[in-house]
């Protein structure tokens, strides 16, 4: 299975995700791809933001060689899954489907609550809980994902 985990900055959630991802399919011995990558290029070549680095650390997942890449159109020739954690980077990432690809798109907060296209909030601004909560909710989607395709 190869997973793409897509946000805005790629600094912040999806950083995350990739780290509780592949943590989670280790864990499982499963012999997973994961990556992930944002929909703007701003920080591309960065680490993830300090705030994601510290709360992934707290649970004892580094995520410090990460560095930060604006999605591609290639991309959906790569993976298997391209998770979006909002609706905003889903809508971004259809507008970049060269053929029929958006069977392979999701946000990934469906594989929690199917059907309600919830977003994972976006911490970098602060607010809404902040980067512990969206630990917890990406840490519930990828337990999902793991029992849905491991
Ligand atoms: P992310 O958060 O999409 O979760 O990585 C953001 C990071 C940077 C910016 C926006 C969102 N930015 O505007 O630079």
């Amino acid at each position: 299975m190869k997973i793409l985990m897509v946000c805005l900055g790629n600094i912040c959630r999806s950083p995350l995700a990739e780290g509780i991802l592949k943590s989670k399919a280790a864990a499982a011995n499963l012999d997973w791809q994961i990556d992930s990558a944002g929909t703007g290029a701003w920080h591309a070549g960065e680490q993830p933001d300090p705030r994601s680095i510290a709360t992934a650390q707290s649970y004892g997942i580094d995520i410090t060689n990460q560095r930060a890449r604006q999605f591609t159109a290639q991309d959906f020739d790569r993976y298997d899954l391209i998770l979006a954690m909002d609706s905003s980077n889903y809508n971004n990432i259809l507008q970049l489907d060269p053929g029929n690809h958006i069977d392979k798109v999701k946000l990934i907060l469906n594989y929690v609550q199917p059907g309600r296209n919830a977003n994972v909030p976006d911490p970098y601004y602060g607010g809404e809980g902040g980067f512990e909560r969206v630990y917890g909710l990406l840490e519930v989607a990828c337990e999902r994902i793991v029992e849905k395709y491991g």
